[in-house]
């Protein structure tokens, strides 16, 4: 256990209470039409940490993050979390239970306020419908709530500005506070970072730190540089198979690792992905 992951430890969340490992996928795999996209992946994320998902083009990362969420099936193997089978659990009951994806409640409505945007999500996670017609005063309960969530993303200050008008790092970053409002115990990011300038990979790699804090998080990554930065583990897929798993210094010496991204030394793996 590292440094950070102690001090979050000693904090005691009650997202981070329970089994060393929050999730666990045993034999893991899909076909699709007799293609083996994911291959009998055995595959374990720690508590408290911030894990990578990384390998090259094609290497079955979207697939292997899909089945983990619940939006593919698998072909055989079961995925287990906080030790419960749920292979065959919906996504919205995982969703419940603390394992969010995100941009899951489909992102955010762009004619709405932040502040709106953030309170629906926080309705979502009470378990009411989207009650617009309920009394202004109740929906105004929420609000604290809503606005310390915005504060956790760097928005307080744009919580009456409507999300269309926001440029797209900021975005990301209200779609990661809706993300929050559904309590995450385990959050997972698919591609947080992509198709982002570097301003804004910056922002959202503090943020993806800042709210690990008292979480789990999974995400599929390209950029290097955030994985590098954050990441705890990082386990690389080639061909459907996990071939190394460690810290960045460990998998990025990793012959094996080299290898699959064609020779590149390790420190331009991101470039492979412009
Ligand atoms: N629905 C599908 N039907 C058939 N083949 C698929 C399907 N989804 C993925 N594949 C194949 O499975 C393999 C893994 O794809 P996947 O999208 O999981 O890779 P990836 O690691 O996410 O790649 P990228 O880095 O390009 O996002 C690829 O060969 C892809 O063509
Ligand atoms: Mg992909």
């Amino acid at each position: 256990m590292n440094t950070r992951q102690e001090q979050v430890m000693a904090t005691v969340s009650p997202r981070l209470v329970g089994p060393d490992f929050i999730l666990e996928a045993r034999g893991l795999s899909k076909a699709f039409l007799g293609f083996v996209a994911v291959d009998e992946v055995d595959f374990k994320v720690r508590r408290g940490s911030i894990h990578a998902l990384i390998g090259p083009n094609g290497a079955g990362k979207s697939t292997f993050f899909n089945l983990l969420t619940k939006f593919l099936k698998p072909t055989s193997g079961s995925i287990h979390f906080e030790g419960e089978d749920v292979t065959h659990e919906s996504p919205a009951r995982l969703a419940r239970n603390g394992l969010v994806r995100s941009f899951q409640i489909s992102a955010t409505f762009p004619h709405l306020t932040l502040l709106q945007n953030v309170r629906i999500a926080l309705q979502h996670r009470l378990g009411a419908t989207f009650a617009f017609w309920k009394p202004a005063r109740t929906l105004r309960r929420l609000d604290p709530r809503a606005m310390e969530l915005l504060d956790a993303v760097g928005l307080a200050s744009l919580a009456h500005a409507t999300a269309a008008q926001l440029p797209y790092g900021r975005k990301r970053a209200l779609e990661l506070a809706t993300t929050l409002a559904l309590e995450p115990k385990l959050l997972l990011l698919d591609e947080p970072t992509q198709g982002m300038g570097h301003e804004d990979v910056g922002m959202v790699t503090e943020l993806i730190q800042r709210v690990a804090a008292d979480r789990t998080v999974l995400m599929v990554e390209h950029n290097m540089a955030v994985v590098s930065r954050i990441a705890d583990t990082i386990s690389v897929l080639q061909r459907g198979q996990i071939i190394a798993e460690g810290s960045y210094d460990e998998v990025s010496r990793n012959p094996a690792v080299i290898e699959a991204y064609m020779g590149k030394r390790c420190d331009n793996l991101g470039s492979q992905h412009g």
